[in-house]
Parts: structure tokens; C-alpha cells; sequence
């Protein structure tokens, strides 16, 4: 599998940030592995200089997680868990990374792309839940193209902006408000909430650092300019589960094409904004390195 310009350059980066914290032998977590691309680049990088690791893949998603499954469950150093079980009352939870460890220690929580996804209400006790499985002086690295930091300049967004453009765009549109009016108010409000959700605001990186200090973890923090291509961009918002930011309409070629001119629309107000050229924009991404006392 080869990865996207975007998500091989962020990646690349946040993997020399954690090579030089493993070891033969070290115990590894990636939390919110999605498809499993950061996974297997890590696996790369360690292949390449004859390393062994024990890793631990995490998510939340099933059908994401299936991919990452359908990758890399041959491999005999790779295990993988679900984080969400149903409870006896029908009730998702999450399972904590300690449950999920059995009690074991790790010596690195590799998060690639997932910080901004996870609610700002829960990362202080998550920070907490990943300092109480990391050995002495073991770490946690991070990267997100979507958390906001004083930093960036006028040139760059962030990676969900021309997103939540859409959204904004669609969200006024006359055939989407048409199939809107045809739900009754709860199902309505429901589908507006679901769509919302899909790209939330960014957080800002103080949320990150005051959660990281509350859970006795060093902060170094880096930021770079990766760029995203506006092909890749298109590609990206027309995955099934993020072009719901125009449900209720029904997924097809009507709905791609509404998604692709707002896109369109996005792009132009960022090229006027300096944010994006002809064929790609730029985007803040944070890079972050904690290494617990
Ligand atoms: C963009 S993907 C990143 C995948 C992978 N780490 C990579 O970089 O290739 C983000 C992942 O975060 C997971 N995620 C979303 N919300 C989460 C939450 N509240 N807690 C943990 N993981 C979450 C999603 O299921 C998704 O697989």
C-alpha cells in the first residue's frame, strides 16, 4: 500500500520523532489506527533497521479497523484491539488502554491524525489513561493537522478547513433543505448533529498541553507545513462516512457533485486567503513529543 503525498510527508515526520525512542524488543501502541496506514509505516521504518517491536493497533471503528485488520493481522508482532464494546444495556463505552493492555506496560503510544477527533472533555482523563501504561521515561508522540496553534501563519490552514467549508456551504442548499424538510424534527436534528460532527472545530493545542502536564509528561512541540493536493483533498471528503456533511441527501452523483463545488468554492477563498495554490494547500501541522518523568 503507498501512501498519499500528505499522509506519507506527516507520517514520515512523526516516525522519526519516535525512532530514536524504541528499542529491540519495545512495546508499542498506535492509538486510533484507522485503516492501519501510520501502523504500517512505523512497521516499515523498524523492518528497515532490523528492529523488532511488539505493536498494539487500537480503534474505535469497525469498518476502519477491519482494513487495518485485513493488513496486518498476519504479521506475528502486531496485535489488535477494538476500543468500543456494548455494554449489558446496549450502551457503547470505551475499553480503557490498561483493560485492553491487560496490565502490561508499553514503552511508546505512537497517535497519528486522531487527537482533534477525540471530544476536549475526555483528553485530560485519556492523557492520564496513557501515562498509567507507559513504563519510566516511556513516551507518547503525536501528530494533527487539525489542532490549532498560536504559531501558524497567514499562509496555512488547517487540514479540515476547506471541510468545514463545505459544510458551511451545504449547509443553506436548496436540494439538501428539500430532503431535510421530508424528516420530521427529532430525525432531523439528529441528521444535523451527525453532519456537525463529522469535522468539529479544531482544539486548541493548550487543551493538548494542559492534559500532557496534568499527566506528569514533558512537552516538546514542533509544527511544519505539509501540503495536501486538491485531488487528494476531493478523494478525501468523498469517502463515504465524510461526504455524510450533506446528508440527508442520499449518497450518488448528485450529492458528490454538490460536495465537489462547495469544495471548489473552499478552494478558490483560500487561494484568495493565501492558504492554497493551483494544486494544493497548506496545511499547520503539530507535532508533539512527551516523555513521562
Ligand atoms: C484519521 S484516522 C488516523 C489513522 C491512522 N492513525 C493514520 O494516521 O493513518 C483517525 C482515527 O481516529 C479514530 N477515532 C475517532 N474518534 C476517536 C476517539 N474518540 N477515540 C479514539 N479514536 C478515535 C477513528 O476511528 C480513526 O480511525
Amino acid at each position: 500500500m503507498s501512501p498519499l503525498g500528505w499522509h506519507r510527508d506527516s507520517s514520515s515526520l512523526l516516525i522519526e520523532m519516535a525512532m530514536p525512542l524504541l528499542h529491540e524488543g519495545a512495546r508499542v501502541v498506535d492509538y486510533g489506527c484507522g485503516t492501519g496506514g501510520s501502523a504500517i509505516e512505523l512497521l516499515k521504518a523498524c523492518d528497515a533497521r532490523g528492529l523488532g517491536i511488539e505493536l498494539m493497533l487500537v480503534d474505535p471503528l469497525p469498518s476502519w479497523f477491519h482494513k487495518a485488520h485485513s493488513l496486518l493481522a498476519d504479521r506475528p508482532d502486531v496485535r489488535l484491539e477494538l476500543s468500543l464494546r456494548t455494554d449489558a444495556d446496549g450502551r457503547r463505552l470505551f475499553r480503557t488502554l490498561d483493560e485492553m493492555l491487560d496490565g502490561e506496560h508499553v514503552d511508546l503510544i505512537v497517535c497519528s491524525s486522531t487527537f482533534h477527533l477525540i471530544p476536549a472533555k475526555v483528553l485530560d482523563a485519556l492523557l492520564k489513561e496513557m501515562a498509567g501504561v507507559l513504563l519510566p521515561g516511556g513516551s507518547l508522540v503525536w501528530s494533527s493537522g487539525d489542532i490549532a496553534h498560536p504559531s501558524r501563519p497567514s499562509s496555512r490552514a488547517l487540514l479540515h478547513d476547506p471541510y468545514r467549508m463545505v459544510r458551511a456551504r451545504l449547509r443553506g442548499e436548496e436540494a439538501r433543505l428539500a430532503a431535510l424538510d421530508l424528516l420530521d424534527e427529532q430525525a432531523r436534528t439528529r441528521c444535523e448533529r451527525a453532519a456537525d460532527a463529522i469535522f468539529p472545530e479544531p482544539p486548541d493545542v493548550s487543551i493538548m498541553l494542559n492534559a500532557v502536564e496534568g499527566a506528569g509528561m514533558s512537552s516538546r512541540i514542533a509544527t511544519e507545513q505539509i501540503e495536501m493536493s486538491l485531488d487528494d483533498a476531493e478523494r478525501f471528503i468523498l469517502v463515504p462516512r465524510l461526504s455524510d456533511v450533506a446528508a440527508p441527501l442520499d449518497s450518488g452523483e448528485q450529492r458528490d457533485q454538490l460536495i465537489r463545488s462547495a469544495l471548489e468554492a473552499s478552494f478558490t477563498a483560500m487561494r484568495e486567503g493565501g492558504k492554497a495554490d493551483d494544486d494544493v494547500y497548506r496545511i499547520h501541522w503539530t507535532f508533539g513529543v512527551h516523555e513521562l518523568a
